[in-house]
């Protein structure tokens, strides 16, 4: 092994200073740069330890302590996961019990004082195991924050997307919506006032396009912010899963046994989407013929289950890297503390979206994705649902 390149700091518990001066002779014939420091006793250890060291090596038996204690000690200074400081045994006669007890509590490695030619392949072994101990940590901790990092844009997206739409359809049905049905009513009373029955046959055909357009702007700002979800999580569920048995032909019941839920404000809306992305997922993928939504709260776990009698997921399914629909559901659930189940087998596919109630956030997400208007005493309610 070559020489490392820097010098490293070593603590040796030795109460013999011959022992002492050939533990160093090893090392400095190796190569190995290290500055040294020699204590014997606890309370020299104990102070010592408040310094850096990038190695320890320590002799058995020392004067009222042993090198296992001296080892305990360092292991509770520094608990848990922090990276262990590279403790190596070196004592004169160490019987087998001892050097398992060492090597149980942590040792990095145990040496007999007549066999020191070992000794500095175990000190070089050791702090390079202790550098890519550290370096595993740090790599570890990089990854956890980038990993926190990345769902909480994820999260933040989800609601910003919430909050764009909101603010198209709020567009759409102000402006378009608003000029739309003015429209109408002229084109109307074009209609009653012309004489001729070419004009009349024109402003006709004129107010079958508006009234078309008119039904697209209202359904484009269903899709972009459902207007139903006043009217309840319920009602809209009933709503969103008639619709999808007319438009697909698949055999789609909706079971709950609450009339009305009262839910925190941010729910609603999350539960809606979930049901929204399964229901389109069972159509584009599942091959099936009938689809249950239950609405459940129990226990103050809101939970809403959808499951289909398909296919069922294959193996790779979920790792698709152009599928976020179920990623993005993950997503949306944690933003009111919630979060969803995926189970699937040959009887099909179940997705459930599980939300606690008492722990639902009420802060920064449900700000956001403008489920504001959904809470029943909003103000805009009813603006929203006249039009
Ligand atoms: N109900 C289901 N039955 C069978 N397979 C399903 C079902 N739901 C999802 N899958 C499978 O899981 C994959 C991932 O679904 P996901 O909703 O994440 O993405 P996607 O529907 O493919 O795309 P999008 O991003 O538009 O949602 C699907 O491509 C499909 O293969
Ligand atoms: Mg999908």
């Amino acid at each position: 092994m070559s020489a490392p390149a820097r010098s490293f700091r070593l603590l040796h518990l030795e109460d013999s200073e011959p022992d002492h001066a050939l533990a160093l002779a090893h090392l400095r014939r190796a190569g190995i740069r290290f500055e040294a420091l020699r204590i014997e006793t606890r309370s020299e250890f104990e102070a010592a330890l408040d310094q850096h060291w990038d190695v320890v090596l320590s002799d058995y038996n020392l004067p009222g302590f042993t090198g296992v204690e001296a080892l305990q000690l360092l292991r509770a200074r520094t608990p848990g996961e922090g990276p262990p400081l590279p403790f190596i045994l070196v004592s004169g006669q160490i019987g087998e019990d001892t050097a398992v007890e060492a090597m149980r509590n942590g040792a990095s490695d145990y040496l007999l004082k007549n066999n020191l030619a070992r000794l500095a392949p175990a000190v070089e072994h050791a702090i390079a195991a202790g550098e890519t101990h550290r370096a595993r940590l740090a790599a570890d901790r990089e990854l956890q924050v980038s990993r926190r990092r990345l769902s909480e844009l994820a999260q933040h997206l989800q609601t910003s997307v919430e909050a764009e739409r909101h603010a198209i359809a709020r567009e759409i049905h102000d402006d378009v919506g608003g000029s739309l049905t003015a429209l109408k009513f002229e084109l109307d009373w074009i209609r009653r006032h012309a004489d001729q029955p070419q004009v009349q046959q024109r402003a006709l055909s004129a107010l079958e396009t508006v009234t078309s357009a008119i039904e697209a702007s209202q359904r484009i700002m269903q899709n972009l912010r459902p207007a139903i979800l006043e009217q309840g999580l319920v009602a809209a569920l009933q709503w969103m899963t008639s619709r999808f048995e007319k438009r697909t032909a698949i055999a789609c019941e909706f079971r709950t046994s609450h009339e009305r839920a009262a839910l925190p404000p941010g729910v609603p809306l999350v539960a809606y989407r979930t049901a929204q992305e399964a229901l389109t997922n069972v159509s584009k993928h599942a091959q099936a013929t009938r689809v249950v939504v239950d609405l459940s709260i129990s226990g103050g776990v809101l939970s809403l289950e959808v499951s289909d009698d398909g296919r069922g997921l294959a193996a790779d399914d979920l790792a698709k890297t152009r599928s976020f629909g179920i990623r993005g559901l993950h997503e949306r659930a944690s933003t009111v503390g919630g979060w969803v189940d995926l189970s699937s087998g040959a009887a099909g596919t179940s997705l459930i979206l599980s939300v606690p109630l008492e722990d639902a956030t009420t802060g920064g997400a449900t700000d956001h994705n403008g489920e504001a208007a959904a809470v029943p005493d909003d103000p805009e309610a009813d603006h929203w649902s006249t039009h």
